[in-house]
């Protein structure tokens, strides 16, 4: 077993466009909280109870107006949005313009000025509740996200005592799909006004380099950043990962394990079970997915049911326009493939949407054979660091997008290109029939990986390359 090594001493404070936890309304009016999709959540919300830190986001619903409280060893400082700043901040500026844009327009990014402005205010907001949460003077604050990238500059004209990081989950896109973007300056500033700014890879850094020479006219030397009235900052790439002991350990209880088999054996003790877990987003490459694993049944080169996959399709962003549309062809799409390869009782493809706990997905991860991870674009990817992180067994194979920020690691993945519909098929081939001494060694190979390289010290290597550039001007 994995011992868990802690993150930072310091209490930190993050801010993030969501909580760790969601206010959900029941139909008879009640509230309860439920876990906040997304990886950035299950990534930082260790890093924040191992430093008793505070954590400022929006509940998830509009018009949720709450007092702080304190929640599983974290401060939680709720930001109230309203139902047009959902609509438009949210919904709109960010999922509807930069969410397409940064993942090289695998969408149409809309420009719409009334959205920009919601951005601005809601940003605005987010670095006053900030300024008013970061209690003691230079403490450490960690912005999160393309949701929130006006907050470091913001932030800085509040309060330039503090210390000011902002990490980048998604890819930064290159100067030519970028530059389109007709507040391109703004948002730019908005980030220069960080101590350190992260990326999940260096081509992402230098995409945002670059951004920052054509936008802002400042000098870059390296990953420094000289900006006209003289301060410095960085802008670096830091790969972020999972809670690698934690899951591993997980993944070892008895009841994780006799569940494991109990999926198995629920899904008609197949030869081989497939599995693909994403938040339903275009950028999954799920289309893509189901056209080569269909072809594949077509073809005869699987058969079910001695092959099963099972594709764990979480809902996400489901009042935007372009998830719904997703929703339906995805659903049209393993509907026919069940049509034509189904035998009564035993589906081709178990399709479930919605999300599962930690335990339930442990215990998938560790019945799938072959594990299919391949979006179009993604700037990390940590569905496939869990799987990895799980299979203490040191079985399973990972079929990967070379497009997963989590390629540039996990180099001993079946890589493809999602967009090659034949090479994907060739990959999971190949992953299918691979035997235990080549699964093995490449299993092994990324697990190392993981296990040297996991959220903790991802967090460790952010906040201590903080430290080192950041002058408290207080
Ligand atoms: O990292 C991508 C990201 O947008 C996170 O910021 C977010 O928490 C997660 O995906 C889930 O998306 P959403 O908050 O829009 O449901």
């Amino acid at each position: 077993m994995l011992s868990s090594s802690s993150t930072s001493e310091r209490p930190v404070v993050v801010v993030a466009n969501r909580l760790p936890v969601d206010q959900v309304r029941l139909a008879d009016g009640a509230t309860e909280w439920h876990p906040s999709p997304g990886g950035l959540v299950a990534a930082l919300e260790p890093v924040v109870q191992a430093s008793g830190g505070t954590w400022v986001g929006w509940p998830g619903a509009a018009d949720v107006e709450l007092e702080a409280f304190d929640a599983d060893g974290m401060h939680i400082v709720p930001v109230s949005l309203s139902a047009d700043e959902v609509a438009d901040y949210y919904e709109g500026f960010s999922n509807g313009t930069l969410w397409p844009l940064y993942h090289d327009v695998t969408g149409e990014p809309v420009f719409e000025r009334r959205w920009w402005d919601a951005y601005r205010e809601v940003n605005r907001r987010f670095a006053s509740a900030v300024a008013g949460a970061a209690t003691e003077p230079g403490s450490v604050v960690w912005v999160q996200d393309y949701q929130l990238q006006l907050v470091p500059a913001l932030l800085r004209e509040r309060r330039p005592d503090l210390q000011i990081g902002f990490f980048d989950h998604i890819p930064f896109p290159g100067w030519e799909i970028y530059a389109r973007l007709p507040w391109r300056r703004e948002v730019v500033e908005g980030l220069l006004g960080a101590d350190l700014v992260g990326f999940q890879r260096g081509a992402d850094a230098a995409n945002f380099l670059r951004a920052a020479r054509s936008t802002s006219g400042v000098v870059t030397r390296g990953s420094v950043i000289e900006r006209k009235d003289g301060r410095q900052l960085r802008a670096a790439s830091f790969p972020i990962s999972v809670d690698t002991a934690a899951l591993d350990c997980l993944a070892r209880r008895p009841e994780t394990l006799a569940r494991a088999a109990q999926l198995r054996s629920e899904l008609g003790d197949p030869e081989v079970l497939v599995l693909g877990v994403d938040r339903l987003d275009y950028t999954k490459g799920i289309l893509h997915r189901l056209r080569a694993y269909g072809e594949l049944l077509d073809e005869g080169h699987l058969e079910p049911p001695g092959t099963v996959l099972v594709q764990v399709a979480s809902p996400s962003r489901e009042r935007v326009e372009e998830y719904q549309r997703l929703r339906d062809e995805v659903e049209a799409t393993v509907g026919r493939i069940n049509g034509d390869h189904s035998a009564l009782g035993r589906p081709a493809v178990h399709y479930l949407h919605r999300t599962f706990p930690k335990e339930e997905m442990a215990a998938l991860y560790l019945a799938a054979d072959v594990m299919l991870v391949t979006p179009l674009r993604d700037g990390m990817n940590l569905v496939a660091k869990e799987y990895v992180a799980c299979r203490h067994d040191e079985r399973g194979a990972l079929v990967l997008s070379e497009f997963a920020g989590a390629a540039d690691e996990l180099r001993q993945a079946f890589l493809v290109n999602p967009w090659d519909i034949d090479g994907t098929k060739a990959a999971i081939r190949r992953a299918v029939a691979v035997g235990p001494p080549e699964s093995s060694r490449r299993m092994r190979a990324m697990r190392r990986r993981v296990i040297e390289f996991d959220v903790h010290h991802w967090a460790n290597a952010f906040l201590g390359a903080l430290a080192m550039v950041a002058e408290p001007q207080g």
